[in-house]
């Protein structure tokens, strides 16, 4: 089976504000293949979700094991994995990491290379995430809902090929989260892979895939 995605063998261990270390991952595989659009990671909080992400965005590479991207394996530095990031992956952080002073649609822009359509790119993702006429105002004046679909819009705006997801609906209510999840599967329609963080059911449930982080490992769900 050919894969988009591969982490093979990832161990991981980090400090607790105790001192004390904890083991977060022990020898774990993820796999998400060409037939796959969407997976779904659930687990407790504090299961390393959050860190699982991190490492497919290349914005950790401080563990053991090995990345496969296409069945080519990534070479652990910070430069490919920036390289990595940028060709391939739009990520939504759990806590959006907008800026706060800037406007939506430059926040949004930051995620492009310039270029003389990214305002016209930037208003369409913004529309997809339902904020057309919002672009000129400042993030710091927008509601948490708002804040997180323009976070999301910023992930998108360059159609990345893997859009990676941490608890993207966790402040949104039931009808935008539906909105969100009919522009996940627009996407899905049009060749991008998700992989997502959730503690909604509603969200693991349209995804292809369920696995629960437990025990160091992931568990695959029915
Ligand atoms: N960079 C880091 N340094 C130290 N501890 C970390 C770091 N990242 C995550 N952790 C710890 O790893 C554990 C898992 O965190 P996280 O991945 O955020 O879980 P989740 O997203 O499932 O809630 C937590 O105990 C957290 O304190
Ligand atoms: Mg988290």
């Amino acid at each position: 089976m050919n894969h988009i995605i591969q982490l093979r063998g990832i161990s991981k261990s980090v400090k607790e504000p105790n001192g004390e270390t904890r083991i977060l991952f022990d020898d774990l595989d993820f796999s998400l293949s060409e037939n796959e659009r969407s997976i779904a990671l659930l687990g407790r909080s504090g299961s390393g979700k959050s860190s699982l992400l991190r490492i497919l965005a290349g914005l950790d590479i401080g563990y053991r094991g090995d990345y496969f991207y296409r069945d080519q394996l990534l070479p652990r530095t910070a430069s490919a994995m920036a390289k990595h990031r940028l060709d391939h992956i739009g990520i939504v952080t759990q806590r959006y990491d907008l800026i706060s002073d800037l406007n939506v649609v430059r926040n949004v822009k930051l995620a492009l290379r310039g270029g003389a359509s990214a305002d016209e790119e930037a208003e369409k993702a913004l529309s997809a995430v339902g904020l057309t006429g919002f672009g000129n105002k400042r993030v710091r004046r927008l509601s948490g809902g708002e804040a997180q679909r323009v976070a999301i819009a910023r992930a998108i705006v360059k159609a990345p090929e893997l859009l990676l997801a941490d608890e993207p609906t966790g402040a949104l209510d039931e009808d935008t989260e539906n909105e969100v999840l009919d522009l996940f599967t627009s996407l899905g329609d049009s060749g991008a892979r998700l992989v997502v963080a959730t503690h909604s059911t509603r969200v693991a449930d349209s995804c292809d895939r369920r696995l629960l982080l437990e025990g160091n490992r992931l568990v695959e769900i029915p």
